[in-house]
């Protein structure tokens, strides 16, 4: 299989609250990781996957996803998502991999076909990631919290994860980006920084990232109700 996946799992959900991270969190009786992990392999039944976590909860995420042990491996991850993603990159389990995957394992409504389409438009053109346009209008501002400029709400755009990309590409966009101290919140920021184009593909509005307590609330409704 020439796709490997990584899931950075290793962040702490300080924004939800509460002892237990969120990934870890039953969602209408599922850990949130597991229904991420589930997806990913209905995408792609044989790709390797690495998932970062925090050390902590290492022998809980190993008991979690036993059933996936020999293709699935679970690594330190680091004090920021990308540390996570750039050592899970560098696992041997993925050398073989053509394109990586990386989807956060906060996002458990990412459907098998965005995460094709995904992969597709990262063969073709090398980096892909999935957008959709924001709702209401985005500014930004200067440091004092004054509106600087407006953004034209045309051209703005969210983004989202699975984010996939050829291999070699994003091997060394990660080691430039930690050479110069370069910090980005995802991967697509990395590569843009290495000079790569990377294409849109369009994402999905119930790909919501579980970060707040409405967040969980909507989740809950999404598995329950549909919400589509
Ligand atoms: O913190 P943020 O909301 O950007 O997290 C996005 C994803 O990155 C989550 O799945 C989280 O577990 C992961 N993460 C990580 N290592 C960190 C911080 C966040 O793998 N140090």
């Amino acid at each position: 299989m020439d796709v490997g996946i990584i899931v950075p799992a290793a962040g702490s959900g300080q924004r939800l609250g509460g002892a237990v991270p969120k990934q870890y969190r039953l969602l209408a009786g599922t850990p949130v990781l597991v229904r991420v992990i589930r997806m990913l392999r209905a995408a792609f039944e044989d790709a390797a996957m690495v998932v970062a976590v925090d050390r902590s909860w290492q022998d809980h995420a190993e008991q979690l996803l036993a059933e996936y042990k020999g293709s699935l491996v679970v690594t330190e991850g680091g004090s920021t998502r990308q540390e996570s993603v750039f050592r899970a990159l560098q696992h041997p389990i993925l050398a073989e991999a053509e394109i990586i995957v990386i989807h956060d394992a906060v996002r458990p409504f990412a459907s098998v076909g965005l995460t094709h389409r995904v992969v597709e438009a990262a063969r073709q053109y090398g980096a892909a990631v999935p957008v959709i346009p924001p709702a209401d209008t985005v500014k930004l501002l200067d440091a004092n919290g004054t509106i600087e400029t407006t953004l034209p709400r045309g051209r703005v755009r969210l983004v989202q994860t699975p984010q996939a990309f050829r291999r070699s590409i994003l091997l060394e966009a990660h080691q430039e980006a930690a050479e110069d101290r370069f910090e980005a919140t995802d991967d697509a920021s990395i590569v843009e920084y290495a000079g790569y184009p990377v294409v849109t593909v369009e994402g999905e509005m119930r790909n919501i990232k579980i970060t707040t307590p409405l967040d969980w609330c909507l989740a809950e409704q999404i598995v329950q109700v549909g919400c589509t």
